[in-house]
């Protein structure tokens, strides 16, 4: 079988899965699975499209295949995504990285306080996306910084270290901590993007999220209760005027700006994502 052969047949079967999946992108991650495993750019592939398979690539293919045809998101089995301008590995112990977190660090980045060295926490920083994000861009402008970002989950903290490793980015700090418990100093700028869907949300059924570990999607309260944590116990570990930036769900935006009480914050504000819906609420510290 040549790469011609094996990408019709491979997104055949996607397309037919697809029926049961709407999730699946038949040609799309067939073309990636081939590419991840023979090594070749897209170009290369269909430039030399009789290529024949040998036995092993074949098997590896299947195998590979078959995971993605049972719903299996594409990032887990290539290990790794793109998120902002990184390249990130990703595991089974924490959520993949998601477009729509990308303008968290948009917002962030407009909010960035003019010190010699601004001070950023983010908290359940996972692979590390967003602090990762932050890291790059300042280091572009020459901003001096101290990012530090804690996880609930040991395994995703060591992901955040060898993501920061695998970018170039290891002035990154990464510890455990659930929430702020180990966290002992003060901040210019909080972000988070934490757990926020309703245990009862019927989405958890569908598409990538039944792969993702449930640590990193739901919260008690109808998906508030890490939403509300966080915005309860920000005012003690942000500076003056410092912000707090939190990802929530699309419904969420109305109740979460409830949660800034008006004698602390100000500026209370939210901004929608690419499909136009509420997704990032933010605030600052009035004193
Ligand atoms: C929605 S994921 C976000 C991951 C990453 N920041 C991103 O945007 O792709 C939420 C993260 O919060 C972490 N988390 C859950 N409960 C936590 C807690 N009590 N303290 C710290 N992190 C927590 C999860 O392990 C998960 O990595």
């Amino acid at each position: 079988m040549n790469y011609q052969q094996w990408l019709k047949d491979a997104s055949a079967l996607l397309i037919e899965k697809r029926k049961s999946d709407p999730y699946l992108n038949a040609k799309f991650d067939a073309n990636l699975l081939l590419q991840f495993v023979t090594q070749k750019s897209k170009s290369q592939i269909h430039a030399f499209a009789e290529t024949e398979l040998d036995e092993k690539t074949l098997e590896n293919l299947t195998a590979l295949l078959n995971r993605r045809a049972a719903g299996e998101p594409i990032a887990y089995i290539l290990g790794e995504t793109e998120f902002w301008s990184l390249n990130l590995e990703v595991s089974p112990d924490t959520l993949i990285p998601r477009p729509d977190t990308e303008i968290l660090v948009e917002q962030a980045l407009e909010r960035m306080p003019s010190k010699d060295c601004v001070a950023i926490l983010d908290l359940g920083t996972g692979t590390g996306a967003i602090a990762l994000s932050l890291a790059q861009e300042l280091k572009k402008c020459g901003q001096n910084f101290r990012i530090f970002g804690v996880d609930l989950m040991p395994n995703a903290v060591e992901l955040a270290k060898r993501n920061a490793v695998r970018n170039h980015l290891v002035e990154v700090e990464f510890q455990q901590s659930s929430w702020f418990e180990n966290v002992n100093e003060k901040f210019d700028m909080i972000v988070s993007n934490p757990p926020y869907i309703d245990p009862k949300d019927t989405h958890l059924n569908q598409g990538d999220v039944r792969f993702e570990p449930l640590s990193s999607l739901i919260a008690d309260d109808e998906g508030y209760a890490d939403l509300y944590h966080i915005i309860q116990q920000a005012p003690q570990y942000l500076n003056a005027k410092g912000w707090l930036l939190l990802e929530h769900g699309w419904q969420q935006g109305e109740k979460v700006r409830s949660f800034f009480t008006e004698n602390l914050w100000e500026m209370v504000a939210t901004v929608r994502d690419y499909g136009d819906n509420e997704r990032i609420t933010l605030a600052r510290l009035k004193r």
